[in-house]
């Protein structure tokens, strides 16, 4: 029985998984284990053998479970530890920077003209992109049988049979917030408007729907010269370029008289664009003096009240300050295209931090 005990403790106290301890348990105490044999042997024993034997053989019995209950919990513990071990971690380390969302182009550009402007005295203005056909044609002076209606490729809202309201189209210009903000203001003012605009038009250089900033200044006695001055210096400060030249051409729009259209230095050389250099020209706007009708649409008396408006693509210009080829990209919602030339969100434009950081 002392053989019988040593083998077993010491074979448990070697065991090195639960694995091993099961096969010990049966191999000694199980049914047909070493130690259950023997209390078999006990009925064929004198009655006083039985009585020596019987307690010792259960007392062996209770001492083998308390080891193997003693050696799983021990295995247990080691198993933890080594778990516990393997699995540190140090929170004191800096977090993993996450993948972040970026700021669109677009959404850049039109803060850092915002960003230009204001600091020239220029409030932001919003109007619907859904309009009616009087703000976005009529009260500039663009009647029904206009050719620029047609020339305009606009959408125009569905109407139910009946439907006697007036006609809706989705902004074909930014040009409607002029009279939407002199209705309401009047007066002198100075104001830029930028946002979104729909024509039917799609391929490389035109989008479905696009964007423009639409400036207007009026005041007692505003010139073309005005005009020039603050376009010359905001695009110097957009491009990031002094002195940068621009070309004003004489030009048609039905609601400025007279109108020119503004094209500003660059050059072409080896394929590649450069803005502020060269004897090239590139056309970024519409512009001129607000046409005395309109100044009348908009309830601003004509003899008492002049100014300039002007009206340029935001894409536009963002595709030339960001060498960006293609305009139908800026819509596509590749996450490359995205990451690529996309801006950080801590990256406020303004004029004192850096307008493109
Ligand atoms: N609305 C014109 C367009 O979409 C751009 C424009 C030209 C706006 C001259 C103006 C302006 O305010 O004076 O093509």
């Amino acid at each position: 029985m002392d053989d019988l005990r040593d083998t077993y403790l010491g074979r448990i106290a070697e065991a090195r998984d639960e694995g091993e301890l099961e096969t010990l348990r049966v191999e000694a105490v199980g049914k047909k284990g070493e130690v259950s044999l023997k209390m078999r042997e006990l009925g064929k024993m004198s009655p006083e053998e039985r009585q020596v034997m019987g307690p010792k053989l259960n007392a062996l019995k209770d001492e083998i479970n308390a080891a193997l209950a003693a050696k799983k919990e021990a295995l247990a513990d080691a198993a933890l530890d080594e778990r516990l071990r393997t699995e540190w971690l140090d929170v004191t380390l800096p977090s993993r920077p996450r993948r972040t969302g970026t700021i669109h182009p677009i959404s850049q550009v039109t803060e850092e003209v915002t960003a230009i402007f204001a600091d020239m005295g220029f409030a932001v203005a919003e109007g619907p992109q859904i309009d009616t056909d009087w703000y976005n044609f009529d009260a500039l002076n663009i009647p029904s049988h206009h050719p620029a209606r047609a020339e305009m490729d606009t959408f125009y809202m569905h109407r139910a049979e009946g439907d006697n309201r007036p006609p809706h189209v989705l902004r074909t210009h930014t040009s409607p917030v002029q009279i939407r903000h002199m209705e309401k203001f009047g007066a002198p003012c100075r104001i830029i408007a930028p946002g979104r605009v729909y024509r039917a038009d799609y391929d490389q250089t035109h989008t479905p729907m696009f964007h423009q900033v639409e400036g207007l200044a009026l005041d007692k006695d505003i010139s073309m010269a005005n005009l020039k001055w603050v376009l010359e210096a905001f695009f110097a400060a957009f491009f990031e370029v002094d002195g940068i030249k621009t070309r004003f051409r004489a030009s048609h729009f039905p609601f400025t008289e007279p109108s020119a259209e503004v094209d500003i230095q660059c050059s072409w050389e080896g394929g590649q664009l450069k803005i502020g250099e060269g004897d090239g020209w590139l056309e970024v706007l519409g512009s001129g003096m607000v046409h005395p009708k309109v100044l009348e649409a908009g309830g601003v008396d004509p003899n008492a009240w002049q100014g300039f408006a002007f009206g340029m693509g935001i894409d536009r210009i963002a595709m030339l300050k960001y060498g960006i080829p293609d305009l139908r990209a800026f819509f596509d919602s590749d996450l490359r295209w995205l990451r690529h030339y996309g801006f950080s969100a801590l990256s406020v434009p303004t004029l004192h931090g850096g307008l493109s950081g």
